[in-house]
Formats: structure tokens, C-alpha cells, sequence
């Protein structure tokens, strides 16, 4: 199963999607990122494409390649997804913010590299807080326009990760949420994943366990129904 269906149910819509994970600079040299490896969003990418949409892929420093024959912006950083999100999701009918973001960036960003005889046996980083860019898009989204976000949790029971992800869609405003437990050894660089998908309610419209490509197949379901 590739998830790739034959239908073109989604022709003549535009969807931006966001994947990867960012990068905040400390200096020349070093940054603050985190495991994501991109994979998620790049198949959602290539789904929406194959059942006809038109899809600007916002790009973060992914671990795969990028998909040939899909308009990419390649950012870095929090803010730098924030600038292309938020211009390409003017007159978009769906955004997906798969990109794991970073919550913080380092408050100052050194010209030079940080060297061990300043900084001694420790190093403390002040850390300041980024936007919360799923928040904004969901604030500002046109009329009729679906915004559809992802939760990361490390939490291991269901029932539980259903109670975050229902306060975390309720915080972000957005339309639909999908659920999906990370660790050491799922979620991020997998080839598979298990997600829940929750509507603005609370109620779960879809589940889904396998492929990247086949979970992007049925969260795009979840997106056709949406657009009704
Ligand atoms: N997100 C965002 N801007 C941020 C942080 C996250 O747009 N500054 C988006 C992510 O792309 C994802 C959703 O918000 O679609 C949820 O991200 P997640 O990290 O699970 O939630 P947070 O709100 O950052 O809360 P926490 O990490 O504390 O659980
Ligand atoms: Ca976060």
C-alpha cells in the first residue's frame, strides 16, 4: 500500500506544507536542533501532489532529499519558517505545519565561535522563546481555509496523549491536529508511524498506522473531508 491513491480528489487546491526540523544558530559553527528528520511532511508533500494538488513544500534542514517536481523553500531557522509560511499561506486552501519547530532560540547569536577558555567547565545558554507559528496562521487563516498541526509527545499512554493533544489543539486554535508519539526510536527518523488525527472538538476522525506515504494518504482524507 503506498497510500497513493488513484483519485485526484484534491485538483485545483493549494496546500503549503512545512517539514524538517530547524536549526537555531549559537554561532558560526554550532546550532540547536532536533531529530526531525523531515519524512512526514516530505510524503504529505508528494501525496497531496499525486492526488492533484499544488503544493509549496517549506523546507528545514531534512535528512532525505527533497522531492523532485514539488516547489520548495528551504529556511533554517524558526523565523525564517515563520517569514515563508506565513507568505505562502495567503490565498493557500490548506496549512500543514508538520515542521518539528524549536521552541527556543539562543538570545544572542555570537559573530565568533564560543571558545572553551571564556566559557570555562560550564556553559550556560540564555534561550528566548520563538513564535508560535501553528498559533498565528490558525489567528489569521482565511475563510475556509484549513490549518492542521502535529503534536509530538513522548508520552506513552493513549489515553493520556489523547488529553495533551486535546489541550494542545485547544491552545493552537487550529482545525485538525495529528497525534504522534516521538522517542528515541519512533516518530522522528522512522519509516513508519502511528498517528491519531482530532478535529477542533476533541473527537477523533482518524487513525492510522504504517508507511509515512500510507499515513499521509489518511490524514489528506481527513483534509478532502475538511474541504468538503
Ligand atoms: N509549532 C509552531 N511554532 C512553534 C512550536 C511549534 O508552529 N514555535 C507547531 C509545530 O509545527 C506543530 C505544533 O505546533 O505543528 C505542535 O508542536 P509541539 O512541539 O508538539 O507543541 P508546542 O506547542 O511547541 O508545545 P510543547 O513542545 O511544549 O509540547
Ligand atoms: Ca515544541
Amino acid at each position: 500500500d503506498t497510500g497513493i491513491t488513484a483519485a485526484r480528489d484534491l485538483s485545483g487546491t493549494r496546500i503549503v506544507i512545512t517539514a524538517g526540523g530547524t536549526r537555531e544558530p549559537l554561532d558560526p559553527v554550532r546550532f540547536l536542533g532536533n531529530r526531525s528528520s523531515g519524512k512526514q511532511g516530505v510524503r504529505l508533500a508528494e501525496a497531496a501532489t499525486a492526488r492533484g494538488a499544488s503544493v509549496v513544500l517549506i523546507a528545514a534542514n531534512l535528512e532525505i532529499p527533497a522531492p523532485a517536481g514539488i516547489e520548495t523553500r528551504l529556511v533554517g531557522t524558526a523565523l525564517e519558517l515563520q517569514s515563508a509560511v506565513t507568505e505562502a499561506a495567503v490565498g493557500a486552501d490548506v496549512v500543514i505545519m508538520a515542521a518539528a519547530v524549536a521552541d527556543y532560540r539562543p538570545a544572542a547569536v555570537r559573530g565568533d565561535k564560543i571558545k572553551k577558555d571564556e566559557a570555562g567547565d560550564t556553559l550556560t545558554l540564555e534561550l528566548v522563546k520563538n513564535p508560535d507559528i501553528l498559533a498565528g496562521l490558525a489567528a489569521a487563516r482565511e475563510p475556509g481555509q484549513l490549518v492542521i498541526g502535529f503534536a509530538a509527545e513522548t508520552q506513552t499512554d493513549p489515553d493520556r496523549l489523547l488529553a495533551l493533544g486535546r489541550e494542545k489543539l485547544a491552545r493552537k486554535g487550529c482545525d485538525y491536529l495529528v497525534l504522534n508519539r516521538v522517542g528515541w526510536t519512533e516518530g522522528f527518523a522512522a519509516e513508519r508511524n502511528q498517528v491519531r488525527v482530532i478535529d477542533s472538538a476533541g473527537v477523533i476522525v482518524a487513525e492510522a498506522a504504517g508507511t509515512k506515504m500510507s499515513v499521509a494518504g489518511r490524514i489528506l482524507d481527513v483534509v478532502v473531508a475538511g474541504l468538503g
